[in-house]
């Protein structure tokens, strides 16, 4: 990545207190499907695991997982909770810790991966750190749902962060040509100081079912399942199961 993310560095003691909603949802589903494949204490890699709710309330279900993201103050805070886990700080598109896993879950991330070059790198990196037969478990957003989503509508939320100290955060979302363009601005506010405002502007691609079944297809994959997303308060997001070869 060539610039992280403001949420993803400055700010990730702010990430867990903008994003709330609840784990369990997630958590539960593919706790369900590995638990239905004969799995019951899975060997679990989290790839792009942020902050390490979602590995860490896997972990409490009694499976073993690992982390890895590409941005450090998100790692460290994950392995912060989940103190057994190995962690690899690493670009997902060229990830190689070989067929270690049963499963790899990866939730929220691969909107992230605008090329077509990345899109397959990221799954040929991913099917590459399963055994064979192992379960790729995966969130996307939705493309139909992400467009009927972008409105250009600014999106404000406020978190206290302690000692008098303010982060608004205010997202906006537009939709060109596939694309979501997304426009995000931070203001810091402390007491007796100037606001503090800073933006960023990113790009995220959506998924189609179609493009899912076709980029795991060529990236070693079978049996793919696709449903609508777990625990998200809107309808822009698809649960996506599929089999390593
Ligand atoms: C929206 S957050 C989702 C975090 C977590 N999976 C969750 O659901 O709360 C996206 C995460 O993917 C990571 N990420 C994005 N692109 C990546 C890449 N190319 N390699 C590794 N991590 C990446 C970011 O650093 C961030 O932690």
């Amino acid at each position: 990545m060539s610039r992280s993310r403001p949420f993803y560095a400055d700010h990730a003691a702010a990430y867990d207190l903008l994003i709330t909603d609840p784990v369990e949802p997630w958590v539960d589903a593919v706790h369900d499907v590995l638990v239905r494949s004969g799995r019951h204490t899975a060997s679990v890699l989290d790839a792009g695991c942020g902050t390490g709710r979602h590995a860490a309330a896997l972990t409490a279900k009694g499976h073993h997982v690992d982390l890895v993201d590409a941005a450090g103050p998100l790692l460290d805070q994950a392995a912060k909770r989940c103190p057994e886990a190995r962690r690899h700080q690493a670009d997902l598109c060229s990830l190689d810790v070989g067929p270690a896993y049963q499963a790899v879950t990866c939730r929220g991330v691969l909107n992230d991966m605008i090329t077509d070059a990345e899109r397959d790198a990221v799954l040929v990196s991913l099917a590459g750190s399963l055994r064979e037969g192992g379960l790729l478990i995966l969130d996307v957003r939705d493309e139909r749902g992400s467009r009927e989503r972008a409105d250009g509508a600014p999106r404000e939320r406020t978190v206290e962060l302690g000692s008098g100290k303010q982060l608004i955060f205010t997202s906006t979302v537009t939709w060109q040509a596939g694309l979501l363009r997304v426009h995000e601005q931070y203001d810091l506010l402390a007491r007796d100081e100037p606001r503090q405002r800073s933006g960023y502007d990113f790009t995220m691609r959506p998924w189609s079912e179609a493009e899912l079944r076709q980029r795991l297809s060529a990236a070693g994959f079978h049996d793919v399942g696709i449903g609508p997303g777990v625990g998200r308060k809107t309808a822009d997001r698809l649960f996506v199961v599929a089999v390593r070869r």
